[in-house]
């Protein structure tokens, strides 16, 4: 497993593996690896070629008041993750070299931006897609995976690839759980114990949500209020939304025709946490 640290380094391993017929895929990330990164370093594996995993925790995604300084991180045992999954080549580079002085250019997915997320973490979302683009013009793969848990994020890719006809596959994978069915993610090691017991109302009311669904409840203020009512009963949890949206356009939706996504972020101690689910007839 190579460590690469420089953006033209990247680029000259990516046009040499390239140049030997290998396809490359992509897996990003801001690092603090955990089992649903993991799982899509698996599936990059299984699907061939040159297993490139970047780990960048991006600056111009994080909003003035939030956690860029203490993100957690853990270089060392992300390598040996890395490796244990079959990597071939970490990609780490430092912001100096991914946004250098004088810097100008951002990419804006308007529309798909300007919801769920987008209204709680204005810019999130743009530096999200600049840094992923760029992710992508310095690796050049030809695969790049990410979860279905960051939903939103998924979907403004999705429609940068396909706005800015970005030649590359682009995989969405299913969000992997925590035995209490609580998403994986990086910012979970925020929650003191107290925290992470309170936290398990997020899946549960999630599962509340798909039984209502199945029951036949099709008005989404139902659904939102039964899950609003587990989620409050948490001393701790703050509510920043719940949404029930069409799961392409992500604009509201007040009766669910065929199927819909439900969307939650809460609030609890200094984490956001995020999650969402298909509500469909099985
Ligand atoms: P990060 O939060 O490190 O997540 C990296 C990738 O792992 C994303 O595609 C995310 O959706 C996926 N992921 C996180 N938790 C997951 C889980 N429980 N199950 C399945 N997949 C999961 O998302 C980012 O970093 C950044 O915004 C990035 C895309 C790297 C751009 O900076």
């Amino acid at each position: 497993m190579k460590i690469v640290k420089s953006v033209s380094g990247m680029q000259e391993a990516s046009r040499q593996a390239r140049s030997e017929g290998k396809k490359i895929v992509l897996v990003p990330t801001m690092g603090f690896l955990h089992q649903g990164h993991k799982r899509l370093l698996d599936i990059g594996r299984h699907s061939g070629g040159l297993l490139v995993l970047s780990i960048f925790v991006n600056p111009t995604q994080f909003g003035p008041k939030e956690d860029l300084s203490s993100y957690p991180r853990d270089f060392d045992r992300d390598c040996a993750i890395a490796k244990s999954a079959g990597v071939d080549i970490i990609f780490a580079p430092e912001p100096e070299d991914v946004y250098p002085k004088g810097f100008d250019t951002f990419i804006e997915v308007a529309g798909l931006s300007n919801r769920l997320c987008g209204l709680s973490r204005p810019g999130h979302f743009r530096g999200v897609a600049t840094v992923v683009l760029k992710l992508f013009n310095m690796v050049m793969p030809d695969k790049a995976i990410f979860g279905k848990k960051d939903y939103q994020q998924l979907a403004i890719i999705r429609k940068m690839a396909k706005d800015l006809d970005l030649s590359l596959e682009i995989i969405g994978v299913d969000t992997v759980r925590e035995a209490d069915g609580l998403a994986m993610s990086s910012r979970n090691s925020y929650l003191s114990t107290e925290e992470r017991s309170e936290a398990k109302c997020i899946p549960e009311s999630i599962e509340e949500a798909k039984k209502e669904f199945s029951k036949g409840v099709r008005q989404s203020s139902l659904i939102i209020e039964k899950v609003k009512k587990i989620i409050e009963k948490q001393p701790l949890a703050v509510i920043d939304y719940i949404k029930v949206c069409d799961k392409d356009s992500l604009e509201d939706l007040s009766i669910i025709e065929d199927s819909a996504q439900l969307f939650l972020a809460v609030k609890i101690g200094k984490a956001r946490l995020i999650d969402n689910c298909l509500l469909a007839a099985e």
